[in-house]
């Protein structure tokens, strides 16, 4: 049987369009979920929306539309995006889903009548027109931080679910299991700042808050944000429902994908609520940075300065959701903080996807073209120069199943590119068109089919991260493998097969130009 491969992004609210931010971790998922697929793996790679809670509701009713008319819209937008990024998830979870809030119902009744689940009451800030609560350190001024009118504290009824009794649990785990949540730098994050100060029990469900899921046996409660989107990651494979044979088939997940911000929710309230369940915790959870945009996490705006399209509805029919997707991994030091600007962006376009990449592809097959009429030629001896190149192609892509190992996008995306870079040096050295002119075939076919199986290693191994064009390049090498094939050789083109023809993968920007151009949009 195939080893399983389950992944998954955090359900995102869909109170506003999906921006950049949301997309990141999409695209980081989708090249895990893609490299793993490669690796022969059967994968399971699972996104969606959190769709209930007040926000939702004002903003539906803010447009004069119901919740569900309004949230069709926006799971319709959702799925076009991550179409445009080429997004290949395999299951989209809505939370308004039928089996969804069943099985969170069930969930609920099962903590409750194990003594998880008590009923006491909830005291808070609440701002009336906002029908919201905030705690003491949410305010600003004293007043709501959403709209910056009067609250008033109140009390109301509410079920709570006993995190405080967690601790110890959570401690050994992250002991025993080292690899639980990483980067390493945020179980510290938690241990110092939320289990040792003391872990307070966690209101899971309201009765002001009328979009959500009822408690069944108490229906004038609703099931609170947290119980109500963290096992959205066990019932979209069927648990609780009667047909639960994904769940038999890729629980206990291997990775859980999710911002820094969440991780508190993911490392100590969905691991304690999975221990009270009895149910085996996930694998990994990842917190990976924030794509920052100069100095603010998010811009809900499309610009941040005159410069800045961050909108990837614009970027990615302009530039190529390969090269979004490029320069997030490459840019952004996966598990840390990294800045997105249209400049780096555009910069790296060309002198990464353009000049190295692109460059190679395509001085190589048109070199193929004039001297052999683009037949693949095959290999003769290797010099010195063509093992030195051999060598480091094929450690590079030992490298980068390393670091895939260890979740490092932005590292593995760098090995690809050493790849690229050596074959242009080597280029330059062995200088194929001088060797042309001497008339020694032999060497011209040798030197020629080491570049192109180079190429072939790199487009393999780059085809998670930049899906369309490395298969461009590898259907033009006459290949249409799904796995990958032959990265511990340079055997793996067949002789005598004719290249397929290429256009220019990323044509060259005129930066300045495209700056203007970009300012003026939007
Ligand atoms: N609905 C919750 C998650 C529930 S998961 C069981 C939620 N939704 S959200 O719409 O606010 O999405 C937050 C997630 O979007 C972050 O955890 C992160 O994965 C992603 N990002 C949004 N903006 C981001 C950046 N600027 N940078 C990186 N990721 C960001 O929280």
């Amino acid at each position: 049987m195939k080893e399983k491969f389950y992944i998954t992004t955090p359900i995102y609210y869909p109170s506003n369009k999906m921006t950049l931010g949301n997309a990141y971790t999409t695209i980081v998922c989708d090249a895990l979920a893609r490299f793993n697929r490669k690796q022969g793996k059967d994968v399971l790679y699972l996104t969606g929306t959190d769709e209930h809670g007040q926000k939702i509701s004002q903003s539906a009713s803010a447009l004069g539309k119901s919740e569900k008319q309004f949230l069709d819209e926006m799971v319709e937008d959702t799925k076009d995006l991550w179409k445009l990024l080429d997004i290949s998830y395999d299951k989209f979870i809505r939370t308004t889903d039928e089996y969804h809030e069943k099985a969170v119902q069930k969930i609920f009744a099962k903590l409750y009548e194990k003594g998880y689940i008590y009923k006491g009451s909830y005291k808070g800030w609440y701002c009336t027109p906002c029908e919201s609560f905030w705690t003491e350190s949410q305010l600003v001024n004293g007043k709501c931080p959403d709209c910056g009118r009067e609250v008033k504290f109140q009390e109301e009824e509410a079920y709570f679910f006993k995190l405080s009794e967690f601790s110890d649990k959570l401690l050994k785990l992250y002991e025993q299991h080292p690899e639980f949540l990483q980067p390493k730098s945020r179980v510290n994050e938690m241990v110092n700042n939320f289990i040792k100060p003391g872990l307070n029990d966690l209101c899971v469900s309201r009765t002001s808050v009328k979009w959500g899921v009822p408690v069944d046996f108490d229906p004038k409660h609703t099931i609170y944000v947290w119980i109500d989107a963290l096992p959205n990651y066990i019932t979209a494979l069927g648990w609780g429902s009667d047909d639960d044979s994904l769940f038999k088939k890729y629980w206990p997940a291997d990775v859980h994908v999710i911002g820094k911000e969440i991780v508190r929710f993911h490392a100590i309230v969905w691991p304690a609520i999975l221990m009270a369940l009895g149910i085996e915790l996930p694998h990994v959870v990842f917190g990976h940075g924030w794509l920052m945009f100069g100095g603010d996490k998010l811009s809900k705006s499309k610009k941040t300065n005159e410069h800045e399209c961050i909108d990837p509805r614009i970027l990615a029919p302009r530039y190529s959701a390969d090269a979004i997707r490029y320069f997030l991994y490459r840019e952004i030091p996966f598990g840390y903080d990294g800045n997105y600007s249209t400049e780096a962006f555009l910069t790296r376009f060309n002198a990464d996807l353009s000049n190295n990449f692109g460059n190679l592809v395509s001085r190589t097959f048109s070199m193929v073209k004039k001297y052999f009429n683009s037949i693949i030629p095959e290999s003769y001896d290797l010099t010195e120069d063509d093992l030195y190149l051999k060598d480091y192609a094929l450690n590079e892509a030992k490298e980068v199943f390393k670091h895939m190992e260890k979740f490092d996008l932005t590292k593995a995306t760098a090995s690809v590119f050493n790849i690229f870079t050596e074959a242009n040096t080597y280029i330059q050295k062995v200088q194929p068109w001088a060797v042309a002119k001497t008339g020694d075939e032999k060497r011209l076919k040798t030197i020629l089919r080491l570049l192109l199986e180079t190429i072939r290693i790199g487009s393999e191994l780059f085809e998670p991260f930049a899906p369309v064009s490395s298969r461009k390049v590898l259907n033009a090498l006459g290949l249409d493998n799904k796995t990958f094939t032959n990265l511990d050789n340079i055997n793996g083109l067949e002789n005598g097969k004719e290249l397929g023809s290429l256009d220019i993968l990323f044509p060259r920007l005129d930066i300045n130009a495209e700056l203007e151009s970009l300012s003026k949009l939007g």
